[in-house]
């Protein structure tokens, strides 16, 4: 049976399962490599299961790579040598000399003698000798995945085209430099939201920023050249002081949508509440942002039942909003991300 690994949050294993049945019924997990890290039999091919959530991406499964080729290995340097071995037998053929290429590994062995870095940069340099295709690390059109688990030692490799792959990053692992202005680790989450849904702000656009404290948020949305009107009954950063592109109301989102609210290109939401409150409140904005507009909020969701709660949750966000997208991203914790466009009115 085909095989692939599948990354997740170490806590959605079973949502990830569940995605898993309900895109083919025979597949199943068939071992727990590290904690969110599952070797899987799919049931279908590669192509055509990988496909499926290519067309409907999946929330809680945040990457998804073939296994095509197993090698046994020894825990010592001497493992490079069998892994040049397999990829001159096995992908040289199947890589298109076309496409820009990269190797993506990862190593869930604590202690091994070799780094992602070294693995990455000896097959790279064999594959483009070999076959001349252009590397490219930022960009590939396709990657072969190396992914290095032990109890046995064994390298899981495959060749697949980026797209479907769920996400361009080795297991969906998303970092971003740390900025010494950073206000929050929140700002992460929007920083790989904005990348994940694809969202173009507009040019000096009008943003509002529900839930705003510290100001992590608001911060990246200045520097992207919006406007920000922080709504956040706790206080906002003394560093965003004194910028005239943000006017900070110190309320509540509900105090404020009783205070004749304007107009918005974007309404972003990570408050801390119940996902489903925290829809209603999104539902009532709606009629506050323009028709080409955008929403971003975060769930909350809670330890238990994720699965009902979500369904509700959605259900609420629909009386106003097309879901565009949502995914439990890398810089997500117990929450996930939804992209919004408002229904037509
Ligand atoms: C996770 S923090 C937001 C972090 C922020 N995105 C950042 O990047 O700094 C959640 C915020 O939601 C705010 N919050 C909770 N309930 C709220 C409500 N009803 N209206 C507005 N803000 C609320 C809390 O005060 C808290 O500051």
């Amino acid at each position: 049976m085909p095989q692939a690994i599948l990354t997740c949050d170490p806590d959605s294993v079973d949502l990830a399962r569940h995605e898993l049945k309900e895109a083919a019924a025979n597949a199943h997990i068939e071992e727990i490599l590290s904690p969110g890290v599952l070797l899987v039999e799919l049931g279908d091919s590669f192509w055509e299961f990988a496909e499926k959530w290519h067309q409907q991406p999946p929330i809680f499964v945040r990457h998804l790579c073939p296994v095509q080729v197993t090698v046994s290995l020894h825990s010592n340097p001497q493992d490079l040598d069998d892994l040049l071995q397999a990829v001159a037998v096995e992908f040289n053929e199947l890589i298109d000399p076309e496409l820009s290429f990269s190797v993506q590994t990862r190593i869930l062995t604590k202690d091994y003698p070799l780094k992602p870095f070294d693995v990455n940069t000896a097959l790279a340099n064999l594959i483009h000798e070999s076959t001349d295709a252009p590397l490219d690390v930022r960009k590939p059109l396709q990657i072969l995945s190396v992914v290095v688990a032990q109890n046995p030692p064994v390298a899981y490799l495959g060749l697949s085209p980026t797209l479907l792959n769920i996400s361009d990053w080795a297991g969906g692992m998303r970092r971003f430099m740390h900025e010494d202005e950073q206000i929050s680790r929140a700002e992460f989450k929007l920083l790989e939201a904005l990348e994940v849904f694809k969202i173009e702000l507009p040019v000096r656009g009008l943003a509002l920023d529900l839930g705003a404290a510290p100001g992590g948020w608001t911060r990246i949305l200045r520097q992207k050249e919006q406007y920000v009107t922080a709504i956040d009954p706790a206080r906002l950063d003394i560093r965003l002081k004194g910028d005239d592109g943000i006017r900070y109301l110190r309320m509540t989102a509900q105090a404020y949508l009783k205070d004749e609210p304007d107009f918005y290109d974007l309404i972003v939401n990570d408050m801390r509440m119940d996902a489903r409150d925290s829809a209603r409140i999104m539902v009532s904005y709606a009629t506050f942002l323009y028709p080409h507009g955008a929403g971003l909020m975060t769930l909350k969701l809670p330890e238990e039942d994720r699965q009902p709660v979500l369904k509700q949750t959605f259900d609420i966000l629909r009386k106003a909003y097309v879901i565009a997208g949502a995914r439990q991203l890398f810089h997500n914790r117990s929450e996930i991300t939804v992209y919004l466009k408002p229904t037509k009115r």
